[in-house]
């Protein structure tokens, strides 16, 4: 059994596109977990923390049933929960914590190549295959566009060829799916990505802090994700030029460099990536013996 009372729940999808990139967040942050072959859940052992696997669409209602503290899910499911959940008068089911960044896919249209609908403007009176009727319905209804919503709750691709619909909305990530269906991917609807829910009910004290602390260090390893640690020797009149090629920049360090009056070592923290222009321009106002080192962990 868990602890509810003392013990953080997180809802993570059991096997798919979100699983192994989820895991790997929640290890950055410093979880260690057992779990047994097929379990549903991973025990904490370094932290009063459980993970919950369960179906991606689940996510959204359990941290709004409060069954989670918090969850990871694809704003694709996240929104159609939400839009679901209006519907039966609850307005505010989970807060959004902060976009995590990977999990980037887009829910889009799909019309079949030899159908006549090709665009969103031949829409009406079509029949619409999707998993997700509550955003589609939301998007028609804002176009003034009247046309049939089925619903399908998976291989909605194959609708078009059963004969069941006119024109398919589905999520796309690689875009092989819809393309092995002979379906041409359309316009978007929707922009997705991963996304930390957080229940609407308040965290009980026992479990505030590490539910702060986590959160944290999630925000810490989102950052670190692009940051870069960069050295160089310089010109000391270089400086203003330097930290303007430089991207996200905070004040630098600088240091003498023994042995040289007007030279000195330029020591920076760049919260974005580093291309090699950026490298070539800094060496054209002076730079020399430049490093680029990827940065483990921040704490802000
Ligand atoms: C989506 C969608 C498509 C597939 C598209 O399923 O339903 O079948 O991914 O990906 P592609 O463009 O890379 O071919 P998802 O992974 O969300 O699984 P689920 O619908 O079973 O949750
Ligand atoms: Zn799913």
């Amino acid at each position: 059994m868990i602890d509810k009372r003392t013990r953080i729940k997180i809802a993570i999808q059991k096997s798919g596109r979100l699983t192994d990139h989820s895991l790997d967040l929640l290890e950055r942050c410093g979880l260690k977990y057992t779990r047994g072959r097929d379990q549903l859940i991973g025990y904490g052992e370094n932290m009063p923390v459980d993970l919950l696997f369960v179906r991606d669409d689940d996510i959204p209602g359990l941290v709004r049933d409060d069954v989670c503290d918090l969850g990871i899910a694809g704003l694709n499911v996240i929104e159609e929960k939400r839009l679901e959940f209006v519907t039966e008068g609850i307005s505010d089911p989970y807060i959004e914590v902060c976009r995590l960044d990977y999990g980037h896919c887009r829910l889009a249209f799909g019309y079949p190549e030899t159908g006549s609908i090709q665009a969103i403007r031949s829409l009406e009176g079509s029949t619409i295959a999707t998993s997700y009727p509550f955003i589609l319905r939301d998007f028609l209804k804002q176009q003034n566009i009247a046309a049939d919503v089925i619903e399908f709750s998976g291989a909605v691709e194959i609708a078009p060829s059963l004969g069941r619909a006119d024109v398919i909305c589905d999520l796309v990530s690689t875009g092989t799916t819809m393309a092995a269906n002979k379906i041409r991917e359309g316009e978007t609807i929707l922009e997705s990505e991963c996304i930390l829910l957080k229940t609407p009910v308040a965290i009980s004290p026992e479990k505030t802090e590490w539910v702060d602390r986590l959160l944290q260090r999630i925000e810490g390893v989102m950052q670190v994700r692009e940051s870069k640690y960069i050295m160089m020797h310089a010109p000391k009149v270089a400086l203003p030029d330097i930290t303007a090629l430089l991207p996200g920049a905070e004040s630098p360090t600088v240091l003498p460099l023994e042995g040289f009056a007007d030279k000195v070592a330029i020591h920076v923290v760049c919260r974005e990536n580093i291309f090699w222009e950026t490298l070539e321009a800094l060496k054209d106002v002076g730079a020399s013996s430049i490093l680029v080192l990827p940065v483990e962990k921040m704490l802000a």
